[in-house]
């Protein structure tokens, strides 16, 4: 089959990978050319996708990396995995319909058009089946088929992978449902179908939301533990051997990446606008997540002064600017804000991140100012020693942490990582 795959990111790469693996034509497309310029090379951008698994399908021409929008042409099946954001704290869903503009114009009677991006429930039918049918002439359900799949892509999960993952499968119709299913089942273990696309829309915000809620709980009990002299981490290992309803969450510097801190604003949003009534439960998440940056930096300031230092003047190192360990994803990471506030009161700061890299995901609009311009260096012996403080946001496998104990003089581990004497956990 003929497949195209609209959006060559983290989740749209996988998938573009794995279809052309099984033996399917597939169209890589994506707007921005030098990412497919890359792709084009076979250098991968995403992690779990290395250049090696790129290479042997550009060479024997199953996967085709373009920008060019008249390659979408013929297509079988076309799956959207474009971005999701919030605008003014509102889904901004521009990247989907032009999405939808461009597959429209291509769309052929028995055709597939899968959405995958996160979005609220209804958007699929409400938002992109009238779009397709408005640019095709032709009728969802009718003429084509439509459904929507939520990805479950966990970047930089060595266990669970795209193929291992169960997948949730949906369709406007029963003949769309089985189309959709029939697709993901040459390419997953697993799929799981739900009965309308609302269900499947609302699987992923329910996962997202979960994870969120649960972050945020940790996270607030962290900080009154502290605050009482309690070790919350030794509570939550303990919470953790119960077998049955405890499942753990660790608490953190914040939530970053594509999806807590936006998805569970979706459902939040929609529910507002039906209903007219708000989802407070994503509300306070929102609130105790996005607030975990200022404490952060509050107990830096506080061990920073029992060491008779201010924050201001003080030599500070930050390990992983990445939101997440071993991923170089830095889109709504909590170490942009923390390097505003750190340099705002004055700090010098630096950063070192193996992931990382300028101009791949950093360069994103809101995360361009504070990590664009902060000093990059490597977590070498002499950088360790000659900061007032160490801050470990994100426990890459690759940072040396015999290294950081032996030669920082005060540690603020937020992931529970270290021991020793100038360590102090969140
Ligand atoms: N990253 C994750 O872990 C994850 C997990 C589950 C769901 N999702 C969801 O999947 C969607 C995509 O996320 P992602 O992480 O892959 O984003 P991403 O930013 O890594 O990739 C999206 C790609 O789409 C491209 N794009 C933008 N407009 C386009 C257009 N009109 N046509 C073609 N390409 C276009 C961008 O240039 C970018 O390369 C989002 O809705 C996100 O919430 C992401």
């Amino acid at each position: 089959m003929r497949v195209v795959i609209a959006g060559q990111g983290y989740v749209g790469l996988p998938l573009a990978v794995r279809a052309a693996e099984v033996g399917h034509q597939v169209v890589g497309y994506d707007v921005d050319e030098r990412r497919i310029k890359r792709l084009a090379v076979g250098e991968s951008y995403v992690e779990d996708i290395p250049g090696e698994r790129l290479r042997p399908l550009l060479d024997g021409g199953r996967y085709l990396p373009t920008a060019d929008p008249g390659d979408v042409a013929g297509f079988d099946v076309a799956v959207i995995t474009v971005p999701t954001p919030l605008r003014d704290g509102a889904p901004d869903l521009s990247f989907i319909e032009a999405s939808a503009k461009l597959l429209a114009r291509h769309l052929k009677r028995g055709a597939t058009v899968v959405l995958e991006s996160t979005t609220y429930p209804g958007t699929t039918e409400e938002l992109l089946a009238p779009l397709l049918e408005a640019g095709s002439g032709l009728r969802a359900g009718a003429d084509f088929h439509l459904g929507y799949s939520p990805e479950r892509i966990d970047p930089g999960n060595p266990q669970w992978k795209l193929e291992n993952t169960p997948k949730v499968v949906s369709g406007t119709t029963p003949e769309g449902l089985a189309a959709v299913d029939g697709f993901y089942g040459q390419l997953v273990e697993r799929t799981v179908p739900v009965s309308s696309c609302k269900e499947a829309e609302l699987t992923k915000l329910l996962e997202n939301t979960f994870r969120h809620v649960n972050i945020a709980l940790v996270n607030e009990l962290a900080m009154f533990a502290h605050d009482l002299g309690i070790d919350v981490w030794e509570a939550i290992d303990a919470a953790s051997t119960k077998p049955f309803g405890f499942l753990r969450f660790t608490p953190g510097p914040g939530v970053g990446g594509h999806c807590l801190p936006i998805d569970p604003s979706y459902l939040s949003w929609r529910v507002e606008r039906a209903l007219g009534q708000s989802f407070r439960f994503v509300e306070l998440a929102n609130d105790v997540n996005s607030h975990m940056p200022d404490y952060v930096v509050r107990r830096l300031a506080e061990a920073l002064n029992q060491r008779r230092r201010s924050v201001n003047g003080s030599r500070v190192l930050l390990l992983g600017l990445a939101y997440k360990k071993n991923t170089g994803d830095a889109r709504e990471t909590p170490a942009a804000r923390i390097v505003e506030l750190l340099t705002r009161q004055g700090a010098e700061v630096r950063a070192a991140d193996p992931h990382v890299v300028a101009g791949v995901h950093v360069a994103e609009p809101h995360d361009a100012g504070p990590l664009a311009t902060v000093h990059r260096v490597e977590a070498t012996p002499e950088e360790l020693a000659a900061a007032d403080a160490v801050v470990l946001l994100a426990d890459h496998d690759e940072f040396d942490y015999a290294a950081v104990t032996a030669h920082a003089r005060y540690v603020l581990d937020c992931r529970h990582r270290l021991t020793g004497a100038a360590v102090e956990v969140l």
